[in-house]
């Protein structure tokens, strides 16, 4: 069994390269990543001499290199994690969105469909699992929530692109008879999540005593769910999903911004230093400029993957966020290395636009 990890240097694929190669399956897995800003080696080094894995520094959108790791490597998965997957950025700058996960996603249809359904060619046993968002629904009011048939309606550069993908993926399975699998899912949180997102950022900003930003009035709704969750959930579905099929992936843990950022503020006043001037991390909340178009409540009805797969999440907000917490306590020259790095820049400009 040979597997193509997309973007398994970033948050989301790493922790599910980290899931597979903490198994006793044989395999042999090519983990492929360009390396943009979110990707980083730190995440799976102490992985890289499994002898099962291979990392190969490259883009998705690059036909020559993907056909080749396909024929050398004789793929028989994909799991397709790579992306630009930061919102606020898509805002100010979609052209990467549409490159990477439009035309990525479209390169790597391309090459599984000449590797496993070109001329005597045999796709029996080959599975492409995309990874997707539930953002591709849109966003809701106060009730209800997403199922595998809700309508697409992306609002945001991000999400219009991961619909893109998503319709390339369902197209390639109906036109071609490419064995696809897709997961879209709700908000992850847990180790090694790059701390511009919101619960990294809290729990990093906090422990320096640094603003809180909290968008608009911190009402609207995400549905947490912890990453090695998500990631057991998609091994699922390689493993056991029905070929053409979507699944729900959600923590039924929905939860307002504010409360989010307030249940961390708590936490770290418990675990960790006091801050200097022995104030309540509270008090760093800033309540700013809200994200254009800003989708109001996510919910995932994820009951077709728990009664046609069995999957459940195990770990609880509360639990997750408490491991979370203690994983960002212990590893602050991961997080130095990033914060100290160009991100700074990147960071400090994007926050002063928030706060005009
Ligand atoms: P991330 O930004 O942390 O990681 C993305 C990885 O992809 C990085 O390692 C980056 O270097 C790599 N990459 C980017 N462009 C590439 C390219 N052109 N070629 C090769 N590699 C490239 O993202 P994440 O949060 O881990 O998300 C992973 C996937 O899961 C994405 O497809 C995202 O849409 C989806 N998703 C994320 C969440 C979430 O809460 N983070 C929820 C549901 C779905
Ligand atoms: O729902 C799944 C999606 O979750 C994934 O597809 C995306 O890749 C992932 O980035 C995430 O998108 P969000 O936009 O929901 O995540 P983010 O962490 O950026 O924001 C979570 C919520 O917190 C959102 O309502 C915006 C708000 N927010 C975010 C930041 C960065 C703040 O209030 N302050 C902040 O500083």
């Amino acid at each position: 069994m040979n597997i193509l990890v997309t973007g398994g240097c970033g948050f989301i694929g790493g922790n599910f390269v980290r899931l597979l190669l903490g198994t006793d399956r044989d395999f042999r897995l090519v983990n492929l990543d360009k390396l943009t800003y979110a990707g980083n080696l730190a995440n799976v080094a102490d992985l890289a001499d499994d002898p099962r894995y291979r990392f190969v520094k490259g883009d998705i959108c690059d036909a020559e290199l993907i056909n080749r790791i396909f024929s050398e490597e004789k793929i028989d998965h994909v799991v397709h994690f790579a992306a630009e997957s930061h919102v606020d950025r898509s805002i100010d700058g979609p052209a990467a969105f549409i490159e990477t996960n439009i035309i990525g996603t479209f390169t790597l249809l391309e090459a599984a469909r000449a590797a496993w359904l070109g001329e005597g060619r045999d796709a029996t046993g080959k599975r492409f699992l995309h990874v997707s968002t539930d953002e591709v629904y849109g966003s809701l009011g106060e009730t209800g929530y997403f199922t595998e048939t809700t309508p697409y309606d992306p609002r945001s550069p991000y999400s219009a692109s991961k619909a893109s993908s998503d319709h390339l993926v369902s197209a390639y399975h109906h036109t071609y008879g490419l064995p696809t699998l897709m997961t879209n899912c709700s908000n992850n949180y847990g180790p090694y999540h790059f701390p511009e997102k919101l619960i990294p950022l809290i729990i990093t900003n906090a422990l320096k005593g640094k603003d809180l930003p909290v968008y608009g009035d911190g009402s609207n709704v995400r549905d947490w769910l912890y990453v090695v969750d998500h990631c057991r959930a998609i091994l699922r579905v390689l493993d056991q999903g029905k070929v053409g099929d979507t699944y729900n992936v959600g923590g039924n843990s929905e939860k307002k911004n504010l409360e989010v950022v307030e249940t961390i503020c708590d936490l770290l006043d418990e675990v960790a230093p006091p801050l200097a001037d022995g104030m309540p991390r509270r008090s760093l909340i800033r309540f700013v400029k809200d994200r254009p178009g800003h989708d109001k409540r996510y919910a995932i009805d994820a009951s077709k993957l728990r009664s046609e797969l069995g999957w459940e999440p195990e770990v609880t907000f509360q639990e997750g966020i408490r491991r979370t917490i203690e994983w960002y306590l212990a590893n602050t020259a991961w997080t130095d290395a990033i914060l100290n790095g160009s991100y700074q820049e990147y960071y400090r400009s994007m926050y002063s636009e928030r706060l005009k």
